[in-house]
Parts: C-alpha cells; sequence; structure tokens
C-alpha cells in the first residue's frame, strides 16, 4: 500500500482519484485550501489545508509522500500560476524520490502520431484555450525534467468534468500521446473510471516519465 497525496483532492478529478485510493486502501491524504464538510468527505481520506502557491505547504503536501497527483486547475488563484505551483511541486518531488503525476488536459493529446498537440495548434475553443495551453505549459517542463524525476502526465477524454460525470463503467482504455475515440467518434470518460485508470498507474507503473491518456 502507497501513501498518495492528492492535491486539489478536494475538486473534480482530484476527489475522483482520492475516492478510488481510499477505497482501495492506500493512505490518502487531500490538499486544497479549503475542506469539504460532512458527506462531501470521503471515508479514509485525510483532509489537509494549505496552499500550492505556499512553500510551506507544498513541504507538508510531498513530505511522507510515495506518490503526489497534482489535480489543481488553472482556474482563480492558479490562473496564471499553475506552471509555477506545479513545477515547485516537481521540484519538491525531484527532491525527495517522490514520484509526481499530474492531471492536465484533453489538448495536450495529438489527433494523430507525429501531429502537433491540439494545444500547439492555435485553433483551440476560446473557453478552453487559457487552461489548455497552461496544462500544456506544465507538460512541457515535465518533459525537459530531469531524468530522475519520476512523473507521468495524464489526460483525460475531451468529454470529462463536473459537467459530465458520466457513470462508473469499471473500463477504460489508455493510450500514449493520441487521442482516443470510440467507434462512434465519442471522447469521453467518467470521473470514476478515470480515476481507476490513475490508480491503476499508481500500484502498477507503465507511464515513466510520459504521458498518457485515458477514455473509453
Ligand atoms: N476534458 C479535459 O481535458 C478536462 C476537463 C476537466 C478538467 N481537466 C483538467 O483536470 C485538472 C483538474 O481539474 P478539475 O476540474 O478536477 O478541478 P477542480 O474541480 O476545479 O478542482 C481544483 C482543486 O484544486 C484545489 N485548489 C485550487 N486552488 C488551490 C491552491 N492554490 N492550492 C491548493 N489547492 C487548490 C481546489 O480546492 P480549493 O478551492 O478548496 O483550494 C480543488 O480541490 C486540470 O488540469 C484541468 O485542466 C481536464
Amino acid at each position: 500500500m502507497a501513501t498518495i497525496t492528492v492535491v486539489g483532492g478536494t475538486g473534480y478529478a482530484g476527489g475522483s482519484i482520492a475516492r478510488e485510493a481510499a477505497r482501495r486502501g492506500h493512505t490518502v491524504v487531500s490538499f486544497s485550501r479549503t475542506v469539504p464538510e460532512g458527506d462531501a468527505r470521503i471515508d479514509g481520506v485525510r483532509y489537509e489545508t494549505g496552499s500550492m502557491l505556499d512553500a510551506e505547504a507544498r513541504d507538508r503536501a510531498v513530505t511522507g509522500s510515495d506518490v503526489v497527483v497534482s489535480a489543481l486547475a488553472p482556474r482563480g488563484e492558479l490562473d496564471g500560476r499553475i506552471v509555477e505551483a506545479d513545477d515547485a511541486l516537481a521540484a519538491l518531488a525531484l527532491e525527495r524520490g517522490v514520484r509526481l503525476g499530474v492531471v492536465g488536459g484533453f489538448s495536450s493529446l495529438r489527433g494523430a502520431e507525429g501531429a502537433p498537440r491540439f494545444a500547439e495548434t492555435g485553433d483551440l475553443p476560446p473557453e478552453f484555450a487559457s487552461e489548455a495551453l497552461q496544462m500544456n505549459e506544465v507538460l512541457t517542463h515535465l518533459l525537459g525534467s530531469q531524468d530522475a524525476l519520476d512523473w507521468f502526465f495524464v489526460s483525460p477524454a475531451m468529454q470529462f468534468g463536473s459537467y459530465a460525470p458520466g457513470e462508473a463503467l469499471g473500463r477504460y482504455r489508455v493510450g500514449g500521446e493520441v487521442a482516443l475515440f470510440d467507434e462512434a467518434g465519442v471522447s469521453a470518460v467518467s470521473g470514476a473510471d478515470f480515476a481507476l485508470a490513475v490508480v491503476d498507474e499508481i500500484e502498477t507503473p507503465a507511464h515513466r516519465r510520459a504521458q498518457f491518456g485515458v477514455a473509453y
């Protein structure tokens, strides 16, 4: 069993990952600025508070963990500062020998082998562009990081998020840098099934220093 810290563990992606990791019996610690009350708390998750823009909180988040999953989003105070937060988590993870997973976006995937990442085409819907570009910059920094940093960057399907939580089907497919679509041409995954893939990757690492995608 591992000690897994989910930074942003009260959010949509992070909460799904924390729930699945706790269900499997891992020691799970969530970090966010505020903690949920009552039923919104997941049994078996320890809730800690702190901003990942704060060095002391980042230190607490990484210390003692086997794997840190950053499920922060470039919104609110992290809009324009997510790269700084994830870079700092990566530096600490490198120093402490902790594995780092980052939940990024669909737009960091490619449409085909050798094609640019969607985020690099200059052709993103304006409502997603800023978020996509910021998460893609996080990926670029990971790709250029020192070899000793053990990281993965996971891109969910296009239809993923609190607006479309979906159902737990108990299945998923994993792809590399190229986006996966089902036979109907749809790219989707529920929060619960996305979390299965992430916790499977934590338990049995298959993508060291690599990006992967998760979809049905
Ligand atoms: N289809 C797609 O490609 C797709 C769709 C959705 C999301 N995503 C990606 O998935 C990732 C997570 O998104 P999400 O929708 O799950 O986010 P979310 O639901 O907004 O959750 C964000 C989490 O981060 C915490 N947080 C915010 N600011 C923080 C700070 N300064 N320090 C520490 N914690 C902080 C929040 O809690 P507090 O506010 O209490 O701190 C919350 O737990 C992002 O990279 C996003 O781009 C991709």
